[in-house]
């Protein structure tokens, strides 16, 4: 399995060389290496034709190591540094750090912090070095180096569609269920198109939900626990369904503080193309001059994540940790959590982090007359932001609709104890006074020991929980899970 999947095309291949292995090339390095400091220490007296003699032995032995470079460097040799490698390149091409300096048209304190391997290069300064010819340095050989690896990042393909995956066929799913006789609709849907997702962005920067929930997210308190349970370690984030990328972004600005030499891959996996070049564009803005963290961008379907197999692969001496996060509700849209938790994460390795927040029920009954009087949602209105976007597909697919209009439906049958839903309904008026009703979206109230107790049954131990409320007074939580070692 692992052969298989280090070798998958999914993903790139330049993000997965986390083992150390010993190196005959270093080996034949040092030699010539050495080979070539013996040769500078003979002294060919002043006999032009033996100085004549001992000068082409030296460029020769030179050359000797440039193509051993250029030819066999390993693409993953984990024990070099880039600082080494410019070095070396350098004095064998028997370049001074000024001239390489003024080659480059990088500053001078520059290439000396970058061969004390005090800076690492960042994207313009490491295509400016390999544009120095005499350098030799090549691109694939400096991409691949540990050290710089996560620089070389910025190098790498860094936007992916998954195998199968096929957003106009869902479209045209959609027109469909739009266009029947009513029912409910998979959550993932209603952020496809462009003007869903720009609808849905409006409504999540409006003042209210940024004060109840985007500035009330406890963010340092998860990054502070994450560091807790891994230290420094390479983290891969995988963020899904992260919208318009705000809230996680905010999250890996605080998970980033946290490490002394950050080393991350955040991953963001939408099925949303406009979300996701949203959060992506976000997302690399935030994070351009941050040599240590990766952004990837993938359309895919996250009821499909077992199959996206380079996102799961460990290698056998990893030192990488892997944490998937779903925020802003994204659990409470979910059909059915057990099944959902079970499937998606089913190539979760042990000791992984899965984090999410969920909105709290006000009761523990289930008796509706209780769960109307104590949850103030339920006796309003839907808010007119939310009807907007979801009864714009509905305006926009659904042939001779007339209007549109939206209410709140309870619903007590879910599958955890103590947890309810509130289901967005909206009814659609048609010619000749037919109706008909679809649920657009749902939010749902969870009695947090009920979720916890579900993901221990699915060997998710629970590591941490955090509350927080916001301007608005829903109680709230963000819930951290490890994967547990097999039994
Ligand atoms: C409730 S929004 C949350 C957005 C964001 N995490 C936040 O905190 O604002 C749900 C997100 O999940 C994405 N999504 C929904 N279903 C999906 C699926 N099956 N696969 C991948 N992404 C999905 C949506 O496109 C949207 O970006």
């Amino acid at each position: 399995m692992q052969v298989e999947s280090a070798n998958s095309s999914e993903f790139p291949s330049v993000l997965s060389g986390d083992t150390l292995e010993p190196s005959p090339y270093q080996a034949a390095l040092f030699h010539l290496r050495q080979g070539l400091q013996a040769l500078g220490d003979l002294s060919p007296g002043s006999d032009r034709v033996k100085r004549q003699a001992h000068d082409e032995l030296v460029s020769l032995q030179r050359q000797v190591l440039q193509l051993l470079h250029v030819h066999f460097a390993p693409s993953r040799d984990a024990r070099r540094r880039f600082g080494d490698v410019l070095r070396q390149h350098r004095s064998e091409a028997g370049l001074t750090q000024e001239q390489v300096a003024d080659y480059s048209q990088l500053s001078l304190s520059l290439i000396r912090k970058l061969e004390q391997g005090t800076k690492q290069p960042g994207r313009t300064a490491l295509l400016s070095l390999c544009s120095v010819a005499e350098l030799k340095l090549v691109p694939s050989e400096v991409t691949t180096l540990p050290a710089v690896r996560e620089y070389s990042h910025r190098l790498a393909p860094n936007w992916y569609v998954s195998p199968g995956f096929d957003s106009v066929q869902m479209m045209s799913d959609f027109g469909q269920q739009l266009n029947g006789g009513g029912g409910s609709m998979e959550q993932t849907y209603v952020y496809l198109d462009h003007k869903s997702a720009l609808d849905w962005i409006q409504l999540c920067n409006t003042p209210s939900y940024i004060a109840s929930f985007r500035e009330s997210m406890p963010h340092e308190a998860i990054a502070k626990r994450i560091h807790e349970v891994f230290g420094n370690v390479g983290l891969d984030l995988i963020a899904l369904g992260p919208g318009d990328g705000k809230s996680e972004v905010q999250l890996v600005k605080q998970i980033r503080q946290h490490c002394d030499e950050p080393n991350i891959r955040f991953y963001l996996l939408d099925a949303s193309q406009p979300l996701l070049s949203r959060a992506f564009k976000h997302a690399a803005d935030a994070f351009d001059d941050d040599a240590g963290v990766f952004v990837c961008g993938i359309q895919g379907n996250f009821h499909h994540l077992p199959r996206y197999m380079q996102l799961h692969y460990t290698p056998a001496r990893s030192h990488r940790r892997r944490i998937y996060m779903l925020l802003g509700n994204t659990i409470g849209n979910i059909e059915h959590e057990p099944y959902f938790f079970q499937n998606a994460f089913a190539g979760a390795a042990p000791g992984d982090l899965l984090l999410f927040d969920a909105d709290y029920s006000f009761t523990t009954s289930n008796d509706p007359a209780q769960i109307r009087s104590q949850d103030p949602a339920l006796s309003k209105p839907v808010p007119e932001g939310h009807q907007r976007w979801l009864g714009g597909p509905i305006r926009r697919y659904c042939h001779d609709v007339q209007d549109v209009s939206f209410s709140f439906r309870l619903d007590t049958n879910r599958p955890l104890a103590g947890s309810y839903g509130l289901q967005f309904i909206a009814k659609v008026s048609l010619p000749g006074q037919r109706t008909k009703e679809f649920c657009m979206w749902q939010v749902r109230r969870y009695e947090p020991q009920s979720l916890i107790q579900c993901m221990r049954n699915l060997d998710w131990e629970p590591i941490g929980q955090i509350p927080f409320t916001g301007s608005k007074t829903r109680p709230k939580g963000v819930l951290i899970f490890q994967k547990r070692m097999p039994r």
